[in-house]
């Protein structure tokens, strides 16, 4: 028998082994990089100023640690909890940021492959009131290597191209810590 992707394997011990792969700014790497889905681990921790938009469902399975989402619906920030050992399917379109809080957290990630037609959207809200304050839309073909480039053309703007064109007040960028604390004052989230 040739098993086109190797025998099965211990998944804790896989992660153990290739820390130094779930490193951010997504802390993700592919389980099997060449098969029909897209199976990504999770490391921690991470922090995110990004909100995914994406075309398709998510399938998380927290198997170590807690994470949360924070997500942006119709206007208004909210949060899904990810506590260790909870599984969760994400609606296509949710714009979600995941949150990685704790050390050597594991989280398994299960994506369907994009049509070709289909993109990806990365949305950054403002932290105070909400407003959309800029957007890069992608074709995503792997998780791994196309996230930073679409993240970078947001993150080299500058502080005027990032000022919200809603309240004045200026996006920090890649700057996670930032974000979330102004996001923790005007919002008292229940995670942070
Ligand atoms: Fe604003």
């Amino acid at each position: 028998m040739e098993l086109k992707y190797g025998p099965a394997f211990n998944l804790l011990q896989w992660s153990e082994q290739n820390q130094d792969k779930l490193t951010p700014p997504v802390c993700n790497t592919a389980l099997f990089p060449d098969g029909d889905y897209i199976i990504n681990m999770v490391g921690g921790p991470n922090k995110r100023t990004d909100f995914h938009c994406n075309p398709t469902e998510e399938i998380f399975y927290q198997i170590k640690g807690n994470a949360y989402l924070n997500v942006w619906d119709r206007g208004q920030f909210e949060q899904i909890r990810l506590a260790e050992g909870d599984i969760f399917l994400l609606p296509a379109y949710l714009n979600h940021s995941p949150q990685r809080p704790e050390a050597g957290g594991l989280c398994f990630l299960v994506e369907k492959p994009r049509a070709q037609d289909q993109k990806d959207h990365f949305n950054w809200y403002c932290a105070n009131c909400a407003t959309l304050v800029g957007s890069v839309g992608d074709h995503v073909d792997d998780l791994v290597a196309d996230l930073p480039s679409a993240f970078k053309l947001f993150y080299d703007k500058s502080d005027a191209e990032r000022t919200c064109p809603q309240c004045g007040e200026v996006h920090p960028g890649r700057k996670a810590g930032e974000w979330l604390q102004r996001f923790a004052e005007v919002h008292n989230p229940a995670y942070a």
